[in-house]
């Protein structure tokens, strides 16, 4: 008989940074010209992000905001670590890498087996040491399973998804962090090198019309001005069908299986309407409690062009997962909330089990 754990995490990439490099990404934005003066002055800011941004650009919050992530991610590792799993699947974000100019699958099962990977190599190029203190260049093994990720692929084509896969990533382009970030975050206290589940990732388009033409998400909004929009991604409903299949795929396995969706939700950068300055917390809000009432109706009519004015695109993995959940009927036992203004991105973490008879 098959076992399902259902998880959901973040692997905000600033995480891996220091505490004066966490508010990075807004302190980028405000060099944006375009963006009106009135928008960027602190005086005008909600009062929970003026205080912060404080007078030390966030780095006092960072402190904070690291130490409630780590807290919440240290649950999430420990319903994994009860569950014993045999294999981990991951659905994360390709940001701009496998995913690029060549080929830009909705979809794609990686196929690498265990892997070296950089675990700072983002951090290191937007010039921020990493968390650890440990050498910029250090790699890390991250754990995967050929054999089991074409199978998945093979089950996923057989069920009507005509699914993608990748048996090398692409040269020159970093790991897909949403992937590495996972075992990463997971594995906090030791920096990603002590987790050893295997993990079967399925790398999702959730940039889909930016995938290209933002590059992986960053842009001043002269550049949006006349930016030619991509093909959308996978629309919230097929991400949520895909869950669905992969939980078929596994059904009468016989495994162990934990699912993790892997991404935070609305994130500034990704959030036009908000002048890229702050997540569009009341959208999440929304999806939030919608989770907390299992209301999965509420996710299923949620449009393509909602996740992506709202800035939710990576959201998309976690449409996928609901699908999962819902498919397994598994049971939200613990969920949390974190939001900010000044650290990108709104991060919900979630733990979804087997009903107990
Ligand atoms: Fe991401």
């Amino acid at each position: 008989m098959s076992h399902f754990l259902g998880l959901g995490m973040t692997h905000y990439p600033l995480l891996a940074g220091t505490d004066e490099h966490m508010a990075g990404l807004l302190r980028w934005t405000l060099g944006d010209p375009d963006i009106p003066d009135a928008e960027k002055d602190p005086g005008n800011w909600p009062a929970s992000m003026r205080q912060d941004w404080s007078d030390d650009g966030g780095t006092a919050a960072a402190s904070r905001h690291r130490a409630d992530l780590v807290t919440q991610l240290a649950t999430v590792r420990q319903a994994l670590d009860d569950f014993a799993p045999d294999l981990v699947v991951v659905w994360g974000d390709d940001q701009y890498e496998n995913f690029r100019e060549e080929v830009v699958p909705p979809f794609c099962v990686l196929a690498y087996g265990d892997i070296e990977v950089h675990p700072f190599a983002l951090m290191n190029e937007r010039g921020s040491p990493n968390a650890w203190s440990l050498p910029e260049d250090m790699t890390i093994t991250l754990h995967g399973d050929a054999a089991e990720s074409r199978q998945l692929a093979d089950a996923l084509i057989a069920d009507g998804f005509d699914m993608a896969y990748s048996y090398q990533k692409r040269e020159g382009a970093h790991f897909p962090h949403a992937i590495l970030n996972t075992q990463l975050f997971l594995d906090y206290p030791a920096a990603g090198a002590e987790m050893t589940y295997p993990i079967v990732p399925i790398t999702v388009n959730c940039y889909g019309q930016h995938a290209i033409a933002r590059r992986g998400g960053l842009a001043r909004f002269a550049e949006i001005e006349d930016e030619s929009l991509d093909p959308s991604g996978p629309t919230p409903k097929r991400c949520f069908e895909l869950g669905a299949g992969v939980a078929r795929a596994y059904r009468e396995s016989g495994k162990r299986v934990a699912l993790i969706a892997s991404s935070s939700w609305s994130h500034a950068f990704l959030h036009d309407k908000g002048w890229h300055l702050r997540p569009d917390t009341e959208a999440d809000q929304v999806l939030y409690d919608a989770l907390v009432k299992g209301d999965f109706d509420a996710w299923v009519s949620v449009t393509s062009k909602e996740v992506v004015d709202a800035g939710q695109h990576e959201m998309l993995n976690w449409f996928c997962l609901l699908g999962a959940v819902q498919e397994l009927g598994l049971e939200l036992t613990w969920s949390t909330f974190v939001t900010t203004d000044v650290f990108n991105s709104n991060k919900c973490f979630a733990i979804y089990q087997e009903v107990s008879a």
